[in-house]
């Protein structure tokens, strides 16, 4: 394990590589920030997201929590989805699962944890609503890898039923939500190719939160 005085001598070192190959790198970098992405993933240390998709400080807004969870009543991911929609205008935003999961994998042990069972609840709901599909998945370890697949197409789904997405998708055409998973076996990312237009105009039935309908008046009469 690095120790905790090394990261100050990291932080030196990776400061003058930074200057070496760009000596106005950090005037630049306290300019202003315009990243193209948002990135919600999960706190596990072992999926960096810069890194994993090679990008510099100043390209990817990041959100992380246990097992990349977007729940409407969380403060946290509803303020950054609507900052980074409203004030940054990303064009995409990348919800990032990771096979072998630590939070998917807890959801699914039939045990009491504590301030963590609300949280790993919205997992089990996922699974409450694919359990036809999963159940059907002998291999445990398959199931959990599927199931962690499921979550992040259903989270993708939350970050979709937000007004602030709707609206600005109207709008301009953006953001574009995508669905991806990283494997932590080969470092590879695996597009899950979720269909943003499809999902979005099945929820709308529901969820639809983007104005008034015409055939109602200002009232909503
Ligand atoms: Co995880």
């Amino acid at each position: 394990m690095v120790g905790y005085k090394q990261l100050f001598e990291n932080n030196k070192k990776w400061v003058e590589e930074k200057k070496a190959k760009d000596a106005s790198f950090f005037e630049k970098l306290a300019r202003d920030q315009q990243p193209g992405f948002l990135y919600i993933g999960c706190s596990d240390s072992r999926v960096p997201a810069n890194e994993i998709m090679g990008l510099e400080p100043g390209d990817v807004f990041v959100h992380r929590n246990v097992a990349n969870l977007v729940n409407n009543s969380d403060l946290n991911v509803m303020s950054v989805i609507n900052y980074a929609v409203k004030h940054l205008q990303v064009k995409h935003i990348i919800i990032c699962g990771h096979y072998n999961c630590g939070g998917v994998k807890a959801a699914m042990t039939p045990k009491d944890m504590g301030i963590l069972n609300p949280w790993l609840r919205n997992i089990r709901d996922v699974y409450r609503l694919h359990a036809s599909e999963l159940d059907t998945i002998t291999n445990e370890h398959d199931r959990y890898n599927r199931l962690v697949e499921l979550n992040v197409i259903e989270q993708a789904t939350n970050v979709i039923k937000t007004a602030v997405v709707q609206q600005c998708y109207q709008k301009t055409g953006y953001p574009i939500v995508h669905g991806w998973v990283f494997d932590l076996h080969t470092g590879i990312l695996n597009d899950l190719d979720i269909k943003f237009e499809t999902i979005l105009h099945q929820i709308q039935k529901i969820y639809n939160l983007t104005g008034f309908d015409s055939t109602f008046n200002e009232y909503g009469e």
